[in-house]
């Protein structure tokens, strides 16, 4: 076994013209998140221990995105748009400094799984100095093709430079590589650009390696892990793989998906066993919910953490900050950000809850709302334990409700109810005998003067 560390180059300096976007190809998401970040995950859990990324000139969104949470990944600028031979080059400094494998996989494919990374320099350990992941497919068009002499890799051909026979080859090249220790420097020095689009290929490194005698290798691997991010449609295509993945890992685990094509999940998705989640529900990314939560039809959660035995929607919509206990409810057209819902607590129709708390087993009536922001700032609502709070309240925050109370419905709650009382926040109800009959009869009269004047 190799006890080097392995170093990942990830090319993403390509303009991905096709995408016609202002934001860089890379930041394109799939599974929630950008295409770049899940290829650095799937490089650091398929092995590599040291990462670095090529961007483009000025590609400042890329580098500011790469630079957060003080990430370790080295960032290198490839200036001029030279090809992917070209583009490894620019990561010259970490080559030279590195002792041990050294993997290049591109930007723009994202599903690639970890096990098939690491399958991939277990190659090398075995004895070859130039490994990659091909894959066949039925529409080869616009990949690399694999030439095999006598069972051995001797070349890759890009679709520009192949003639009809070779167009004709269902195995392509994924883009990823690997390559014994210290081996890339200097096969990316001795690659020219005399191809028809005048690029330096990092594909030519098989026929430059093996002229010179060295072991090339293909690992075929599942085409649907290496679909090339190029344009809008392929990009809904790795996308389509993403969801359909995902969802099999959930019912493997033990999540009950009613109509499994209709859920969508996030890269970080975590559902507990006996998990039932019924039609058209979208996961996106930050959300945890714990075993056997059933969420209904037609709910949207983000950033949001469920406990156990819990009941959500459906039409419910949880937001970023939203943190349910167990056996809590939330019901139809409820909007919940920002606020912790202690265990048994209930919120069950048409009601906005933001930066605030709910003690335990408190009702929360239809139609309640929290006033959170003044239009500057954003203020809190505390609602204790056992409260039953009317239909209609509106709680204007600050403001605090203490446990075990109650609001009269229709209540517009502006200061703090204390502990065991009821609040009237509404006006008088008065009553006027006789009122209603006579108004209708002056109301029908007015109606018959008017239509015997026409
Ligand atoms: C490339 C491969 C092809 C393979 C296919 C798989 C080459 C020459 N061709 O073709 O064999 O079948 O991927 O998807 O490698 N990039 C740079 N700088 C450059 C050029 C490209 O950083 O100067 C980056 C791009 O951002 C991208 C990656 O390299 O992430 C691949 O470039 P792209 O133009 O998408 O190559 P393909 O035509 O897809
Ligand atoms: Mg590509």
């Amino acid at each position: 076994m190799n006890d080097q560390s392995c170093l990942a180059v990830v090319l993403a300096a390509g303009e991905g013209t096709r995408m016609k976007s202002n934001l860089p190809k890379v930041m394109h998401s799939v599974g929630g998140r950008p295409l770049i970040d899940a290829v650095l995950e799937s490089a650091r859990a398929g092995g590599a221990e040291r990462l670095a990324v090529v961007i483009g000139a000025g590609a400042d969104k890329v580098r500011a995105h790469l630079a957060k949470g003080g990430s370790t990944v080295q960032v290198f600028e490839q200036r001029e748009r030279l090809g992917t031979a070209h583009a490894a080059l620019a990561a010259r400094e970490a080559l030279a400094s590195h002792k041990g494998p050294v993997l290049v996989l591109f930007g723009d494919t994202p599903l690639v799984r970890p096990a098939t990374i690491s399958a991939l320099t277990d190659r090398l350990n075995a004895g070859a100095d130039i490994a990659l992941l091909g894959f066949e497919t039925d529409t080869p068009t616009g990949y690399g093709r694999l030439i095999v002499n006598d069972g051995r890799l001797v070349a890759i051909v890009e679709e520009k430079d192949a003639d009809a026979a070779t167009k004709a080859i269902r195995l392509c090249n994924s883009g990823i590589m690997a390559f014994r220790s210290g081996l890339l420097p200097e096969l990316l020095e001795a690659i020219g650009n005399a191809n028809a689009k005048g690029e330096y290929y990092l594909t030519d490194a098989v026929a430059v390696g093996t002229a010179r005698g060295l072991r090339a290798e293909a690992v075929i691997g599942d085409e649907r892990e290496f679909v090339g991010v190029n344009d809008r449609s392929q990009l809904a295509a790795a996308e389509a793989i993403f969801q359909q993945r995902a969802r099999a890992e959930a019912m493997a685990a033990g999540v009950t998906l009613v109509a499994p094509e209709t859920v969508f999940f996030s890269f970080d998705t975590r559902l507990g066993r006996d998990v039932v989640v019924e039609p058209n529900v979208v996961f996106a990314p930050g959300v945890e919910v714990a075993s056997g939560v059933v969420i209904r039809a037609f709910s949207h959660l983000e950033g949001a953490k469920v406990a156990s035995g819990a009941i959500i929607g459906p039409y419910a919509r949880l937001r970023p900050g939203a943190d349910l206990a167990e056996n809590v409810h939330v019901g139809n057209f409820v909007e919940i950000k920002n606020a912790r819902v202690d265990p048994g607590a209930k919120v069950n129709h048409l009601t906005y809850i933001g930066d605030a708390t709910i003690g335990a087993r408190t009702n929360v009536g239809a139609g309640t709302i929290t006033c959170n922001y003044d239009g500057f700032f954003k203020h809190k609502t505390v609602i204790g334990a056992d409260v039953f709070v009317g239909s209609n309240t509106v709680m204007v925050a600050p403001v605090r409700v203490g446990d075990n109370s109650l609001t009269a419905a229709g209540s517009v709650i502006t200061s703090d109810v204390p502990d065991g009382a009821m609040a009237f926040g509404r006006a008088r109800q008065e009553v006027k005998e006789g009122m209603g009959s006579a108004k209708k009869a002056e109301l029908a009269a007015k109606k018959a003067a008017a239509k015997s004047a026409t």
